[in-house]
């Protein structure tokens, strides 16, 4: 299996779109297909019926000899952040497939249904808005929504981008809030240092961060640079700085260890060295694992955004674009996971996920578990990010092991 594993990881590693450095494949992007379509191959190599729904999720199925019972899904995203490592999404499509083989080559087929999802536009990075996949198939979004939401670098809408990918744009096919599932369990990598730190094989995820994607657009006026004096001028860069850092503090001060905040993106307007820049668009990323946290950092955005407003001369728009409650991993499901790794020897632990997941998605209408694997060094988002094969097989046979034993119950 880990040679199956190394290769599939390694071929998909060099599929990218040009970035700066890593791995990069947004969601239509052509280097997005290439992935999809080595996942659809592999998935029909190892058996499964194939089919890509109305936004482009691919799924394979193993028709279990009682069709009838709930469907157990297993999966995470096919896209990337920019600039990404090898694993992120792409390392628990791979151990769902492994999955597949194993019930495949057991000669001894499930009573119910197993499914592998590979999912579109879980990084938010090209619509700003995370989750895409997911959400469409719980039914969250719908048509609606592909001729709303807008690429922030190009403003094609997630329709036209769809369109151009090759799909009909029809959707009626995606939306599964209706079918029955029995479970949903992702495998993915921590991200973060803890099960390397404790020497753990295995993380069983108690809960999921919440979170709160916000995009903040600072509007001043754009003029000379040497001309305006200091108290005249409606510096939107000085708006958004005083802004953030306001932001930083509050949750540095206050926080530390139960939420974090993050402005990952910051654009400037006219961004010319000898213009007083007119408008700052930036981003924040504000999450923690209790939800009256993220109401009070939301609640004190609102009240520096005023102070700002009157000290530097500006407007300010706050554009919520994703917002999830922190939310539980189902109980049964961990208990066995916990008995399932003790059985088969694996070092695990119980662990907060502070990455957001699909799975917070299908949490609120299945039974949900993640399998945590260890990641080098904590890093991700990063071309560094690693995950060692032998834990891949591991969360794979564990992954394995759960879905057996809830086969055996209808
Ligand atoms: O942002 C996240 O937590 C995940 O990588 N989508
Ligand atoms: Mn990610
Ligand atoms: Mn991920």
């Amino acid at each position: 299996m880990d040679k199956r594993i190394k290769k599939s990881i390694e071929t998909l590693k060099i599929i990218s779109e040009p970035c700066e450095f890593g791995t990069q494949r947004q969601s239509y992007t052509e280097a997005y297909k290439e992935g999809a379509v080595y996942v659809k191959r592999t998935m029909e190599e190892y058996g499964l019926n194939v089919h890509v729904d109305g936004i482009g999720n691919v799924t394979g199925t193993l028709i279990g000899t009682k069709p009838d019972l709930p469907k157990i899904i297993s999966g995470s995203h096919l896209d990337t952040v920019l600039c990404a490592g090898a694993f992120d999404g792409i390392a628990g499509v791979v151990c769902a497939m492994e999955v597949a083989k194993l019930i495949v080559d057991s000669n001894n087929p499930l009573r119910h249904t197993y499914q592998v999802i590979g999912m579109v536009g879980e990084e938010g990075t090209r619509f700003g808005k995370a989750l895409l996949g997911s959400q469409f198939i719980a039914g969250i979004y719908s048509e609606k929504q592909l001729h709303k939401f807008r690429g922030s670098e190009d403003n094609k809408t997630m329709y036209d981008a769809m369109i151009e990918y090759g799909l009909s744009g029809d959707i009626s096919n995606v939306s599964k809030k209706d079918e029955k599932v029995k479970a949903f369990i992702e495998i993915h990598g921590e991200q973060g240092p803890v099960l390397e730190k404790e020497q753990k094989m295995i993380g069983v995820v108690e809960s999921i961060v919440g979170l709160s994607w916000l995009k903040i657009s600072v509007i001043g006026q754009t003029n000379h640079s040497g001309t305006v004096p200091m108290d005249y001028r409606k510096d939107a860069a000085i708006g958004a700085y005083n802004l953030i850092l306001n932001m930083n503090e509050y949750v540095c001060t206050n926080y530390t260890g139960k939420a974090t905040i993050t402005e990952g993106k910051i654009q400037l307007s006219p961004n010319s060295l000898n213009s007083i820049p007119g408008y700052c668009d930036f981003t924040l990323d504000i999450r923690s694992g209790e939800e009256e946290i993220i109401v009070d950092i939301l609640n004190k955005l609102d009240e520096f955004k005023n102070e700002v407003k009157r000290k530097c001369r500006v407007e300010i728009v706050v554009d919520e674009q994703t917002r999830k409650k922190p939310i539980l991993m189902d109980k049964h499901l961990k208990n066995i996971l916990d008995e399932q790794c003790a059985k088969m020897g694996y070092a695990s632990m119980r662990i907060n996920s502070g990455a957001g997941h699909d799975s917070m998605v299908f949490a609120e209408m299945w039974k949900t578990a993640m399998i945590f694997l260890a990641t080098k060094n904590g890093i991700s988002h990063n071309p560094d990010e690693w995950i060692d094969y032998k834990d891949m097989v591991a969360g794979a046979k564990v992954l394995y092991e759960l879905i057996r034993k809830l086969d055996e119950g209808d």
